[in-house]
């Protein structure tokens, strides 16, 4: 059975958990769009860990591990990685693979990604991760990028420092239309004077990654059919979530790749016909880092968060986990939900947080919303829109107690079950995994 697994709403849903559990059922884990932007949390015998470009079948021993074509991969980033789990103990030789058609994400994309939203008047501003994903996906379809084959050949380093040249002209260009504070840019790792990145040290850089990481570097679409003809099991790991996406979500606030699920085929070589089972994981509420409209946001008169926004964000420990900032917290929508179920064809939700919930009185559901004065049931296209609607909530009564040391969802205390029941019913699917709690442990796998 090949599932893909995918975000429904604005990302941090808890992917990275759900994976992890999905994972015992599958032979080869593949991350199909996204970069390093992506911070999937696992938490398994009590150690934290935030994966950001490994698929996290890489904690399961025996799983192979793909970086799809989809996916922009940051080499020092992965390099890092990779040298991270060593030090704990898990070797991803021989067990991770990286497309060859996998484009990279470099030091300069990082810097034309500061550069660009420094540019970006204040209102224009997309709040990106800073990680270069933009610049990294533009490069591949203007087809000027590198992709992870490239490597493998002789004239890499040559490429290398052509790139940084050109990208040193754009710099030029974007420091003069620089609104921001201030006159520099960074990027860890890498020294940029006066907006001008140094050639030589790039290129030395890359080199060394070149050593490290080309023994990983293949083409994976073979060995992903050789698997499904031995009747394999592959798990695609979305990164990100439905409203990121650059089709379908609330452009151009978005991420720069296909999060829903028609990405995964794009994203690993695989073809529709593969996908046996949709998994959207959703959170028992909602959440958004950086800008954008959010219907659903709660916040008072001057723009600060609401006491129960504020008790959403702790209980939810709502801060991003590459970025740190602060993530911006709501309501449930189920208007994002029958919309990413229509997207993605979802099968089966997992549930996540629902014990965040445990403490409220009164829950709200988003059932619709206001469109200058007209109900409506569906996703308005433009931003512009999305900003201007007024949910239509409907209330339902908080069980207020605990939830997460709760084994069977028989035991669920009935008012959360019938919360449960209701986001179900309003956003279509089966429920397949009800998440409470953070570790592994606290999973409550219903028909998955
Ligand atoms: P970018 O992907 O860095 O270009 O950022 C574009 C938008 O997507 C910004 O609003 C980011 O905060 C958001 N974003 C990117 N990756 C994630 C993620 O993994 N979780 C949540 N938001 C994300």
């Amino acid at each position: 059975m090949n599932t893909v697994l995918i975000g429904s709403q604005w990302g941090d849903e808890g992917k990275g958990k759900i994976i992890d559990v999905l994972t015992d059922k599958a032979d080869f884990v593949v991350r199909y769009q996204g970069g390093s932007n992506a911070g999937h949390t696992v938490i398994a015998e009590g150690k934290k860990r935030v994966l950001r470009l490994i698929p996290s079948g890489i904690l399961h021993e025996g799983k192979t591990c793909i970086i799809g074509n989809g996916v922009v991969m940051n080499p020092l980033d992965l390099i890092e990685e990779i040298e991270g789990m060593r030090a704990t103990g898990v070797e991803p030789k021989g067990r991770l693979f990286i497309s060859t058609r996998t484009q990279m994400v470099m030091l300069y994309h990082r810097a034309l990604d500061k550069a660009e939203e420094a540019a970006r008047a204040k209102g224009k501003k997309i709040g990106t991760t800073g990680r270069g994903i933009g610049p990294a996906y533009a490069a591949k379809v203007s087809r000027t990028g590198l992709r992870c084959g490239d490597m493998l050949a002789a004239n890499f380093l040559e490429k290398v420092r052509e790139q940084v040249e050109e990208t040193n002209r754009r710099l030029k260009m974007l420091k003069a239309e620089r609104v921001d504070e201030g006159d520099q840019i960074e990027v860890p790792g890498c020294t940029i004077k006066d907006y001008q990145m140094d050639a030589d040290e790039i290129v030395a850089i890359y080199k060394v990654a070149q050593e490290k990481l080309s023994p990983y570097i293949k083409d994976t679409v073979p060995m992903l059919h050789k698997a499904k003809a031995e009747g394999k099991s592959i798990l695609m790991e979305g990164a990100q979530g439905t409203m990121l996406d650059i089709d379908f979500g609330t452009y151009p606030f978005v991420t720069s790749s296909n999060p829903t699920s028609g990405g995964a085929c794009i994203g690993s070589g695989l073809s529709p016909r593969d996908i046996d089972c949709v998994v959207g994981v959703i959170k028992a509420y909602t959440t958004r880092v950086g800008e954008g409209p959010f219907p659903t946001e709660l916040y008072n008169a001057v723009d600060m968060m609401d006491e129960d926004g504020k008790t959403m964000a702790e209980r939810g420990h709502e801060f991003g986990a590459v970025t740190k900032r602060p993530r911006r917290t709501g309501w449930y929508d189920a208007v994002i939900a029958r919309y990413a179920q229509q997207i993605n064809g979802v099968d089966y939700w997992a549930l996540t947080k629902l014990d965040v919930m445990d403490v409220f009185e009164k829950i709200k559901i988003c059932v619709a919303y206001e469109l200058d004065g007209e109900r409506i049931d569906y996703m308005p296209t433009s931003a512009d829109e999305l900003a201007r609607v007024k949910p239509i909530y409907e209330e339902m009564d908080g069980w207020m107690c605990e939830t997460s040391n709760i084994t069977r969802i028989e035991d669920l205390p009935p008012k959360a079950k019938a919360y449960v029941d209701r986001l179900v019913e309003l956003s279509g699917g089966k429920l397949g995994i009800l998440s409470i709690g953070p570790a592994r442990e606290s999973t409550l796998r219903i028909a998955l």
